[in-house]
């Protein structure tokens, strides 16, 4: 197996020799892979039933950081950008391993121990990341909650998941505005009793005389994170730390074509899985240069992104389809008045990118040069699993095909195979990957991604959204129940459903049904119910309709019908197999009645959208 070209995900017909190839002898392309890893003692075994990489020794801090710190100790591992134009700062691979281990000290004199989860609510900032990479030193495990998730939120996350220490900042300097991180930390850790780790008071000299490496086994675990599912609580992910940063690497590798001079540019928050994989791990294993912003994209004028990859050159380009969405509607001369032609691959993430936002990107931000990366991943899978390929004519398709080694299928609600085009089903993955989360579950042999997906012309993969009860608002997932339980916390709210609508700028938004009591002020429980979402979950958890019943469907065993609310919503015909299982079929008259009556929630902070027209 020649794989050392990195056009493999280049040319059509070398992709399906080597995905056919390595399907028939997975192993060996992993085998393959772990060469790129400085290891300790080398896994005796690939795949010995979950377990990936058995017996393997290494550090994941080691061979992001101190390998290249040996090698290539002023190359800059970091470049960060502020809020305002002429903040930015260099950490080079020296610099971040002198300030990982301050971290991991300060971490060990607080008794932080191989196995503990250590909490991190902080800003984008070079801090951010030494500080992840300072608990894998420890073999502690990182826990991130995004710095825009409220005090309750992050109160909730650190008690579930035990963590014993949280690591922050003072404050958050975003689209000119402060915010006072510290004093969120401190609400959140009020009932808790653990500590609090301020790393803008460590500042002590770097003392690396009781820096040591402890050492990851196929099994450690490198984080937990917290995601949306169907049920009303964040779920827990789990990451393994050795094959996580296998798999993570891989796909880097591959599917942005990595060349060492790369400077490397993704917009997301180390708050998601995004920005584990692919601002952190991903790329400091391969020793680039990550470039990292924490400011907003359209202050002080909406040419942040633009200004950035001029200045630092960026190569590749990795953001969200909301981002685009939002940026599009500016002039472009604020694309014009800057030099990005140094950009070579664009990627997206996060969402459906749809043909208008395809299209901006190709033609204004890639000058129809740079093929767009659009990969479908998960939290639960650790990296990407389908992308389109880097071949400007294949990638014009817009359409996926799986990464080496994974194996989809496409299912209809009976679980049976679609195999002809443009014929929506479940996607589902049938093999394992190094990088699934400890905690998948494979049912019947099969791991159900919620997401809804057919087969184009070709055979390739189009994504069209999940299927099930979450919603994806600007990139962030969202469960439904999550927002129910918020809103049933209002007085006077008896009961709700929400709904995903589409929405021109965030993809999709909430839509709320409320059953209220009787003889209630609407408006002044629209606003309680507003403040209920964002104190409980955030301010991107922000209902946009709120609409009074007196009823919600329901099932016999009292399920809400959400799909029914939807098709009422779409104004689509309801027929009787919608609601022969409904308990109540005559509330659905009632509603599509009232449906107009919504009451509209603007966003409070609207960016100022093409200020020069
Ligand atoms: C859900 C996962 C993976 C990092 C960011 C999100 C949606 C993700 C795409 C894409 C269409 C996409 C899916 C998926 N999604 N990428 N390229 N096209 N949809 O991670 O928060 O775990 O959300 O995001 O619905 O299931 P996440």
């Amino acid at each position: 197996m020649q794989l050392n070209s990195h056009n493999a995900w280049g040319n059509i017909d070398l992709y399906k020799q080597l995905y056919n190839d390595i399907k028939k002898n997975q192993e060996a392309f992993w085998m393959e892979q772990i060469k790129d890893i400085t290891w300790i003692q080398k896994p005796t075994k690939i795949l010995d039933n979950n377990t990936w990489f058995k017996d393997g020794i290494a550090s994941v801090c080691y061979n992001c950081v101190d390998r290249h710190a040996q090698s290539n100790q002023d190359k800059p591992a970091i470049i960060w950008h502020g809020d305002e134009y002429c903040e930015r700062t260099q950490t080079s691979y020296q610099d971040l391993k002198n300030r990982i281990i301050q971290i991991a000290t300060a971490l060990k004199q607080h008794d932080i121990k191989k196995g503990d989860v250590v909490g991190i609510y902080m800003p984008m900032l070079p801090d951010a990341i030494a500080s992840m990479l300072a608990c894998s030193r420890i073999c502690a495990i990182h826990m991130v909650v995004f710095a825009g998730f409220s005090h309750e939120a992050l109160s909730q996350r650190l008690k579930h998941s035990n963590a014993k220490i949280i690591i922050t900042v003072t404050q958050q300097k975003r689209g000119g505005r402060t915010i006072n991180l510290i004093e969120q930390v401190q609400k959140a850790t009020k009932s808790l009793q653990i500590p609090i780790l301020n790393l803008d008071e460590l500042k002590t000299k770097v003392d690396d005389t009781n820096d040591q490496i402890t050492y990851q086994t196929d099994q450690d675990e490198l984080f937990h994170i917290y995601t949306s599912g169907s049920t009303g609580t964040p779920k827990k992910i789990t990451h393994t730390a050795i094959p996580y940063l296998i798999y993570a690497a891989t796909t880097f590798k591959y599917i942005f074509d990595i060349k060492p001079n790369d400077i490397y540019f993704c917009t997301s928050d180390i708050g998601w899985i995004t920005g584990h994989s692919y601002i952190t791990y991903a790329p400091l294993f391969h020793g680039l240069t990550t470039v990292i912003f924490s400011g907003s994209p359209t202050y002080p004028e909406a040419d942040r992104y633009w200004d950035i990859i001029e200045k630092e050159k960026v190569t590749i380009f990795y953001t969200a389809p909301t981002a685009i969405r939002s940026l599009q509607m500016f002039d472009e001369k604020l694309i014009k008045q800057h030099d990005i032609s140094s950009l070579r691959i664009l990627g997206s993430v996060g969402e459906p990118l749809n043909e208008s936002a395809w299209n901006w990107m190709f033609n204004k931000i890639g000058k129809q040069r740079c093929p767009i990366m659009n990969t479908w991943w998960q939290t639960e899978t650790g990296g990407i699993m389908i992308s389109p390929l880097l071949n400007l004519e294949q990638n014009k398709t817009r359409a996926g095909l799986p990464f080496f080694g994974i194996d989809i299928t496409i299912e209809d609600q009976n679980g049976k195979p679609i195999e002809e085009p443009n014929n929506q089903g479940m996607l589902k993955i049938k093999s394992k990957w190094p990088g699934m989360c400890k905690n998948i579950q494979f049912k019947n042999k099969e791991y159900s991604t919620g997401d809804g997906s057919y087969y184009d012309e070709h055979g390739h993969i189009k994504i069209t959204g999940r299927l099930d009860d979450v919603i994806n608002i600007s990139g962030h997932r969202l469960g439904t129940a999550e927002f129910e339980s918020a809103i049933n916390l209002t007085d006077n709210v008896i009961e709700s459903a929400v709904i995903g609508i589409p929405h021109e700028l965030k993809g999709q938004t909430a839509f709320a049904f409320v059953v209220a009591k009787q003889h209630i002020e609407e408006q002044q429980t629209v606003q309680q119910i507003l403040n209920n979402t964002r104190k409980n979950i955030g301010p991107i958890a922000k209902p946009d309709y709120v609409l009074f019943v007196n009823e919600l469907p329901k099932n016999r065993s009292g399920k809400i019908n959400r799909k029914l609310l939807t098709k009422i919503y779409k104004n689509e015909p309801i027929n009787s197999s919608d609601t022969h299982t409904l308990i109540n079929p005559d509330i659905i008259n009632h509603i599509q009645k009232k449906i107009k009556e919504a009451i509209f929630c603007p966003d409070i902070c609207r960016i100022k959208a093409n200020k020069n027209p």
